[in-house]
């Protein structure tokens, strides 16, 4: 049997370049008085939080953007957060506005959501966004899913006309990546945990999009020839390692793409929120 050598799409490398991008267009437009703002709030000591908004403030930094970011403490009031969202919405430094999820469990997160100016929801949560994303208008798209129709066209693969089954239903990362999907004429199936015959749609698509959250939970026996394997997970292992939802060992030597964990799509997501920033501030 002919060996081949499983591909790897480097997120890394392609986010670099996007930012690079971005760069250039900042430069552009703070020639004509323009900066793009990105305000970032985050309640709590969350751990991972705490290193999601260093890297975005960092990213903000590299791009040239102006950035704001609130650490405000645990015992912040729904209320106090409510009045701070309601400032940001009217401050015409700011073209995106974010509330790092999750919140304490004394506020209510969709009220916060629900808060934020739409035309500002850079991470694209609102309703208002993924409406527009579901009728084909213009919307803020969710970084995650933005992030993974990218990472498909690195591979120079055509995505019309082609099978892809999206593993996961969340609204952050499965519908959202499902409607674009559509968007790009793909023929889309959604699968998710009460799905009865996950290995046999698997075997059907020449795009697999992966956001289940469970480690090495889809591998190389549910993925076909040729395929472009998207790989959403972020999986932290007990000692520590980061692994995602597909098993990349039992994907070697296969004629396939695959996003590889960590440097896939995790670098991608930060770099999509520039770019929804970027857009905001040029509208
Ligand atoms: N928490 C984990 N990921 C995200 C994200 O993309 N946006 C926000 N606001 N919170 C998060």
């Amino acid at each position: 049997m002919q060996k081949f050598m499983l591909k790897l799409i480097d997120g890394k490398q392609l986010a670099q370049k996007r930012r690079e991008e971005i760069k250039r267009t900042v430069e552009q437009l703070k020639a004509k008085g323009i900066v793009p703002g990105l305000a970032v709030v985050l309640v709590g000591e969350d751990a991972a939080s705490q290193i999601y908004v260093r890297n975005k403030e960092k990213a903000c930094e590299e791009v040239g953007f102006y950035s704001e970011v609130y650490r405000l403490p645990e015992s912040t009031s729904q209320e106090e957060l409510l009045q701070l969202i309601k400032r940001l919405n009217h401050d015409e430094k700011i073209h995106g506005l974010l509330v790092q999820l999750p919140v304490p469990a004394h506020i209510d997160e969709k009220a916060v959501i629900h808060a934020i100016d739409a035309r500002k929801d850079v991470d694209g949560f609102l309703p208002e966004n993924l409406g527009s994303l579901l009728i084909g208008e213009p919307a803020f798209e969710p970084c995650t899913p933005k992030g993974c129709i990218d990472l498909i066209k690195q591979t120079g693969i055509e995505i019309t006309g082609k099978k892809a089954v999206v593993v996961g239903r969340s609204n952050i990362v499965g519908k959202p990546v499902a409607m674009m999907l559509l968007r790009e004429n793909a023929t889309v199936t959604i699968c998710h945990s009460k799905t009865k015959n996950l290995k046999e749609e698997l075997l059907t698509a020449d795009i697999v999009v992966a956001a289940v959250g469970k480690s090495n939970f889809i591998t190389g026996d549910m993925i076909k020839d040729g395929a472009v394997v998207i790989d959403v997970g972020m999986n932290r292992l007990e000692n520590g390692k980061l692994t995602g939802d597909v098993d990349q060992a039992s994907l070697e030597g296969r004629d396939c793409w695959l996003t590889p964990v960590p440097g896939g799509v995790g670098p991608m997501t930060i770099t999509m929120l520039m770019q929804n920033t970027l857009e905001s501030a040029t509208r």
